[in-house]
């Protein structure tokens, strides 16, 4: 192989690991999503005013909230506990999940 595409190779190589440490299973978050949707909603929108609407939002957002939830550098007492139990996995899942929903 010329050096070029070895280049090339390594390159896409590199994209694509890259990307499963992000890039969440939005059915496997849909799942796990049950008991967030009491207060964020079915689809992700809320129904009580001080529940944010979830649909939509950015996933890298929704990824980083959810770990500054789980490690207390963001402090609510509802959150919190809610994402204490979830892995790096559900989060991944969770966030492809509600910023696929309209
Ligand atoms: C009992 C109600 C309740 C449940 C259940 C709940 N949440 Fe929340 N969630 C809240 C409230 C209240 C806030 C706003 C917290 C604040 O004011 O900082 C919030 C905030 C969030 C945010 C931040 C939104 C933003 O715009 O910054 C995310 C992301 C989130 N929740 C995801 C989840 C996920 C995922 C689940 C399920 C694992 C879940 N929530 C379950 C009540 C709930």
């Amino acid at each position: 192989m010329k050096p070029q595409i070895l280049a090339i190779a390594a390159a896409v190589t590199l994209a694509a690991s890259a990307n499963v440490s992000f890039a969440g299973d939005a059915a496997a978050g849909k799942a796990k999503a049950a008991t967030c949707n009491a207060c964020h909603g079915a689809n992700g929108i809320s129904a009580a005013p001080i529940y944010p609407n979830l649909a939509g939002q950015k996933e890298a957002y929704l990824v980083k909230q959810l770990k500054a939830f789980k490690d207390g550098t963001r402090k609510d007492p509802v959150m919190n506990p809610m994402a204490m139990p979830l892995t790096d996995d559900d989060i991944a899942n969770l966030a492809a999940h509600f910023s696929g929903l309209k």
